[in-house]
């Protein structure tokens, strides 16, 4: 489990609030809940906000013991901004959680689309493709559409994945994991040892659970051939559960098909996933930028 520095708590609080004030707001609407249908009368009053200007209150009330029970609507776009705010306060906690989670390396921690420089028209493109599989996730998401980042070192693969995994996680909200095959080897490697609290199973699952799974390396024979059939395994489970993944390599495509198999390949095109070809020189040394 990764750190939260928020915590649960924090969260539950907003969804508690986000949900009062959606019932505040059909109160102020006209639709009285059912826990207040003990108060049997009711009026609508004109009256003012200070922020907001006139407004319909509703009023409702009863009388008990010759005394009177009475509960007023408030401002509906007091409410409403409340609920925006909150609703924003939600998805920065949540952003923040998802982004620790998504396991982004220190160094790649600024790479955003926004400093991704379109050195030439391969990249131009390759960069829309990804910002534009960003702004449409839910439709990538449902078609479990795949894509392959395949080429030359230093051409800013790993950035774009890790610029695609925020702007997904910002504007959506999605679980990203970013791994590579030798993490995912190690990881399967540590259940085999005496104690291991997890099982293969276990750690399956956790690359079979989220949203999307970013695999770097692809194409460097880490393991055994038993540890890469697990590969495989996790590759098969997520396009069978229709889940996207995002494949990394500095094979060419051809190369990928046949390492990984073309039965895996095809199905990453599938959903109108798409190859992406970085073959041009390394960023790192056209900037004299340090070898990272
Ligand atoms: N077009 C670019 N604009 C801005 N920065 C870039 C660009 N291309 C690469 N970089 C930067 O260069 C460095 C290397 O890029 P990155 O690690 O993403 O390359 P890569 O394609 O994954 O390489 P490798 O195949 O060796 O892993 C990173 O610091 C990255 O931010
Ligand atoms: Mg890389
Ligand atoms: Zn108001």
């Amino acid at each position: 489990m990764s750190y939260s520095i928020y915590g649960n708590s924090q969260i539950q609080t907003l969804k508690t609030r986000i949900s009062t004030l959606g019932e505040d707001l059909s109160f102020a609407d006209g639709t009285v809940p059912d826990i207040d249908r003990c108060f049997n009368q009711q009026e609508k009053l004109t009256t003012s906000c200070e922020k907001h200007g006139q407004y319909q209150r509703l009023r409702i009330w009863m009388e008990y013991n010759g005394r009177v029970a009475e509960k007023f609507s408030r401002c509906p776009h007091c409410i409403n901004d409340e609920l925006e705010a909150a609703k924003n306060s939600l998805r920065t906690i949540q952003s923040n959680e998802l982004i620790e989670k998504a396991n982004i390396p220190e160094r790649f921690t600024s790479c955003s689309f926004d400093n991704y420089e379109a050195v030439n028209s391969a990249a131009q493109r390759n960069l829309s493709v990804l910002k534009a599989y960003a702004n449409n996730w839910e439709k990538m998401y449902n078609a479990g559409t795949s894509l392959i980042l395949s080429g030359k070192p230093g051409t800013g693969k790993n950035h774009l994945a890790v610029a695609l995994a925020k702007s997904i996680i910002e504007q959506h909200q999605a679980s990203v994991l970013l791994t590579s095959v030798m993490r995912i080897i190690r990881a399967v490697r540590r259940t085999w040892d005496k104690g291991s609290e997890r099982s293969e199973d276990d750690v399956i699952a956790m690359y079979t659970g989220v949203d999307l799974l970013v695999i770097d390396e692809v194409g460097i024979h880490y393991g055994s051939e038993s540890e890469m059939i697990i590969l495989f395994d996790i590759m098969n489970t997520r396009y069978e559960r229709m889940l996207p993944t995002v494949i990394i390599s500095n094979l060419a495509p051809a190369e990928i098909s046949q390492m990984i198999g073309e039965r895996l390949t095809d199905r990453m095109a599938e959903g109108d996933g798409a190859t992406l070809v970085f073959d041009w020189g390394s960023y790192r040394s056209s900037k004299g930028a340090p070898s990272v």
